[in-house]
Formats: structure tokens, sequence, C-alpha cells
């Protein structure tokens, strides 16, 4: 538990409760190990997570391993083509089955400690002098009773999304209904057929930043013309740094001479049939919670994922998504993918330089959001009601 030495000299009054500058969270809920704690228990570990893209799971036996809240986790294609997810924690004595953060495996899973093996559907399939064993009645060992444990798994945008709760809150509420509350309807985001989108280029940054830190920066747009140069060219409206992009179903629109949105709004790429006139030339930024970003422009689509670590440390793994025919001829999407790379860096510069205050006696009681950024209040009271189930609100 992170304490506070109140003998401080300084003043650090809370800011003002009223008029147009609102109270942030108090420091400590950036970089104490016990409110992290109290985070993967009743978010990490209780919502849906995006874990995988599905196309680089296409074959029988091919895994992705990711951290889920305190958990490490399998999405695994079993050979009758499903996709499913297991806790990677071997029924025997605990090992972790896979270590290695992707591959294929389509003899089964078998652990490297004992040689139990696991079917692709988390059944127990094989192990060392297993027709010796016996249950509690004297008979064979039930293999289904020791097999992985499953956790479950939806597929959306192309992802699979897992979620480690035993009642699993409602996908289409928490979920869906995040992207068609943003975007004012159901069919917005259907318009840009993710799911038949291929990967054009993935960059992973690991950040020196709690992840609310991330999430707020993205949620709002006070920061653009201070830290984002190549955005505020496209997306002039950027540069007035209001919220303009959380009105629901508004999209940034780019500028005049913007032909694209690239680094130097140079053309884009195949363009993604089916949006509307006015998706076209306009760029959405959609946040899920806990942890996904979704950015719409009408040739690709941006999805960031992160991976809470630790309270001061942030995994984001970035995909840029284009039309098939894009990355099957290996078209140059250099231009396209640097203008996001670039907001992607500077905006995890300004986090990792605000992380170490969070510790400061100067931001003890916390910060204050002015009216742009009043928002993010919201934010602060969803994680404090979501802590509020824990002890470490
Ligand atoms: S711990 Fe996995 S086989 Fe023993
Ligand atoms: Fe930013």
């Amino acid at each position: 538990m992170t304490t506070f030495d109140d003998s401080s000299p300084l003043d650090v009054s809370p800011p003002a409760p009223e008029g147009s500058l609102v109270p942030t969270l108090g420091g400590h809920y950036y970089c104490a190990p016990d409110v992290f704690v109290g985070e993967q228990q009743t978010i990490f570990e209780t919502m849906w997570m995006c874990a995988a893209r599905t196309a680089e799971l296409a074959r029988p036996g091919a895994f992705r391993k990711v951290q889920v809240g305190r958990e490490s986790v399998l999405v695994v294609r079993g050979r009758d083509g499903e996709l499913r997810a297991f806790l990677n924690i071997c029924r025997h004595r605990g090992a972790m089955l896979c270590t290695e953060d992707s591959g294929e495996e389509p003899r089964g899973l078998r652990c490297p400690y004992h040689a139990w093996t696991y079917r692709l559907d988390g059944k127990l399939f094989a192990a060392p002098n297993l027709g010796a064993l016996t249950d509690e009645t004297g008979g064979g060992i039930d293999r289904r009773r020791y097999g992985l444990i499953e956790v479950a798994l939806r597929e959306w945008l192309g992802y699979a999304w897992v979620c480690l709760a035993d009642e699993p809150p409602s996908f289409e509420v928490d979920v869906i209904g995040s992207v068609t509350a943003r975007l004012g309807d159901t069919e917005a985001i259907d318009r840009y057929r993710i799911d038949e989108l291929a990967l054009g280029k993935r960059v992973t940054y690991d950040v020196a930043a709690n992840w609310k830190l991330i999430v707020e920066n993205f949620m709002e747009c006070y920061h653009c013309a201070t830290i984002h140069p190549e955005l505020t060219e496209v997306l002039p409206e950027f540069a007035g740094g209001f919220a303009a992009q959380y009105y629901v179903g508004h999209g940034a629109e780019f500028a005049e001479g913007a032909q694209g949105f690239t680094v130097d709004g140079s053309p884009g790429l195949t363009p993604i049939p089916g949006i509307t006139p006015e998706q076209d030339r306009r760029y959405y930024a959609i946040t899920v919670r806990p942890t996904v970003f979704i950015n719409l422009v009408p040739d690709h689509v941006i999805i960031h994922r992160m991976y809470p670590m630790a309270a001061d440390r942030t995994v984001v793994e970035c995909d840029w998504l284009y039309m098939p025919d894009v990355v099957e001829h290996k078209r140059d999407v250099a231009r396209s993918v640097e203008l996001f790379h670039r907001v992607n860096q500077q905006d995890f510069e300004a986090c990792e330089r605000t992380q170490p205050a969070m510790a400061s006696r100067a931001y003890r009681r916390g910060g204050v959001l002015v009216p742009s950024e009043h928002h993010i209040a919201e934010f602060h009271r969803w994680t404090l009601d979501r802590l509020a189930g824990t002890d470490r609100a």
C-alpha cells in the first residue's frame, strides 16, 4: 500500500472542485501496486479483453499467448476449426504449457515438465502411465476433468476477445455497445469490414506508464496542437484542442489539401468499399474499455490493444489493417503507417513523462481537467466504481 507523508510543507490542497477545472484522480491511482491489483481483479479479469487477431490463428494448433490480468491465456485453433481460449497452466503440477508468445502445435499441447498432453479442445489426451491412473472410484480418470481450464471467447472485428469471468458480462452491451454508442448506429463499424482486412503493419510499444494515462491521453485532444504536428496537418480541427471526436457520430474531417491519412498528406491506399460518403475523408476514434482503441479512416483501420503489465508499465500492440490487395501486392504502406506511428510515439512519450510525477507529493491529490477534458472525469468515476468492489479505492 502506498502511503503519503501528510506532514509535507508543500501546499497540496485538492484542486478546486467547482468552476471550469475538475479534479482528477490522485497520483497513487497511477502508481500504487495495490490499486493495480484491484484493477486486475475488477477490470481486466472480469471484462472482455481483445486478445488476438484470428487470421493469425488460421491453422489447427496455431496459438497465441496473451496476458489477461494476472493470468496467462492461450488462444488456440482446434482441429474442428473453432477458436478456444484456455488458461496456460498444466493441470498436473501447474507448469506453464507454452512459453512462446505464438506458435503452432498441431498435435496438441504437451507440457514440457512431465509430458501431460492436451488435445486442441483442451481435453487431457496423454500422460506417462495414464492407463494406470485411477480416480476416487478406482476407475480410469476422466480426461475432461483434468483438461485445460477454458475461458470465454468471442470473435468480433477479426479479433478473439476473451473474458476470465465465470459469468461474462454481455459482449453486445459492453463491447459492441460502446462502439455503437460512439458512432451513433450499429452499422457504421460494419461498413469497414474489419474482419476482412489484412494486417499491413504491427508495432509493439513497451510504455513506461500506467494504462489509465494512455486511455486518458487517447480520449482528449487538448494536447494535439502541442505534440502532434503531423496529425493536426491532416485533421485541422484537432488543433483547436476540443474533444470534437467524442461527439456521437462525429468524425474529424481531413484538411482540404490532404489527399489521404498519411504523414505527408499524400494519397492513401485502396479505399474500403461500402463506407458512406459521410464516413469518407473522416477520422473516427473509439475507446472500448478497458484497453482497446479503434481508429477508422477511409482506407485503413488502426487497432490498439493494451496489455497492462504493472502499475507503471503497459505493452501496447498496434495493428494497421488494409484491404487485402494492399498487403497481397506488397504496396508501400510506409507513409500511411508513419502518421499514426508518430502519433503513438508522441503520445507515449507524453505518458512516460507524466508517470514519474504520479508518485510525487506535488500530485498526491491529483491535477485538474480543463473543460475540453471533462469527459475524462466519467472515466475516473467508472474506474472508482469498478474498484469499489475491493478495498483499493
Ligand atoms: S506439470 Fe505439466 S506434466 Fe507435470
Ligand atoms: Fe495524442
